[in-house]
């Protein structure tokens, strides 16, 4: 299926499932939740919904996510994954990787990641994954993946200026998206045999911030002090404290930060 946006742009996703369809809308509420109302209607995994602008864009934790039209990418996948639920959360950290590859593919620059699921330019979050997932008795119906991505912007409201950023890319959002789509598709081939981080593992770690630092674990109104050495294959992070004792780090309601900030 090929689609064209307002400039003439064309998509044409070089991929077997993932982008059939692919559906793209000027405006919305927010993707993830035009696509979970697709869901409801029977919409095929690997459906892919964009928009230019969200007026309701949703962040994780109940935030909302700042959705101006421009160059930015606010897209949702829609994926019936035959996994057990707590197998899902997986597939976020997937994302993230499939994101950083192809936006240093397509714009030839290092791009790290911040676990969970951020993406980091230049030290600043020019990427963000919301994750939502339905289920019922029968396990998983529908899984959501949605992704936003601040390309060559450069006005951010006041709550977020100091952290956010945004890629400068030289190619089109058409072209990211086309590429993102292939390493998503790429990924989630490996990712669904065997349901674990491994095939992507390697790949998520060498962009990992902080490996081998000292990050600050926020969880419930603690702090503490840790080194970071990356994820296991069930997607926690790794982390020792002064004395060599290492756990694991679950993601929900943590908040991983460099010692002097968001990195
Ligand atoms: C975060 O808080 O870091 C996650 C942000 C996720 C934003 C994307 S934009 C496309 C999709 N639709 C939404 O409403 N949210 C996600």
């Amino acid at each position: 299926m090929e689609i064209r946006n307002k400039t003439g742009d064309r998509i044409d996703p070089k991929t077997n499932r993932i982008g059939h369809p692919f559906l793209w809308k000027k405006e919305i509420d927010s993707t993830n939740e035009e696509l979970k109302r697709l869901a409801v209607q029977g919409a095929v995994h690997g459906t892919v919904f964009c928009a230019d602008r969200q007026t309701k864009g949703k962040g994780r934790r109940g935030r909302s996510w700042d959705s101006p039209s421009g160059e930015n990418i606010y897209l949702s996948i829609l994926l019936r994954p035959e996994m057990d639920p707590g197998q899902a959360p997986m597939l976020t950290l997937m994302c993230a990787v499939s994101a950083a590859q192809a936006l240093e593919t397509t714009t030839g620059t290092v791009c790290r990641i911040k676990w969970p699921n951020d993406l980091v330019w230049q030290n600043r979050k020019v990427c963000g994954i919301l994750t939502e997932m339905s289920t019922g008795t029968e396990g998983i119906r529908y899984v959501i993946v949605g992704i936003g991505i601040n390309i060559n912007r450069d006005f951010f409201p006041e709550e977020i200026a100091s952290m956010a950023g945004s890629v400068q890319a030289g190619q089109g959002k058409m072209a990211i998206i086309e590429e993102f789509l292939s390493q998503f598709e790429k990924n989630y081939k490996l990712f669904e045999k065997e349901k674990t981080c491994r095939p992507f593992l390697k790949e998520y770690n060498q962009r990992l911030v902080n490996i081998g630092k000292q990050v600050q674990i926020l969880s419930e109104g603690e702090k503490k002090i840790r080194i970071s050495y990356g994820i296991d294959e069930g997607g926690a992070l790794i982390v020792a404290d002064e004395y060599g004792k290492k756990e694991k780090i679950i993601s929900g309601e943590v908040s991983v930060r460099g010692l002097y900030g968001y990195v």
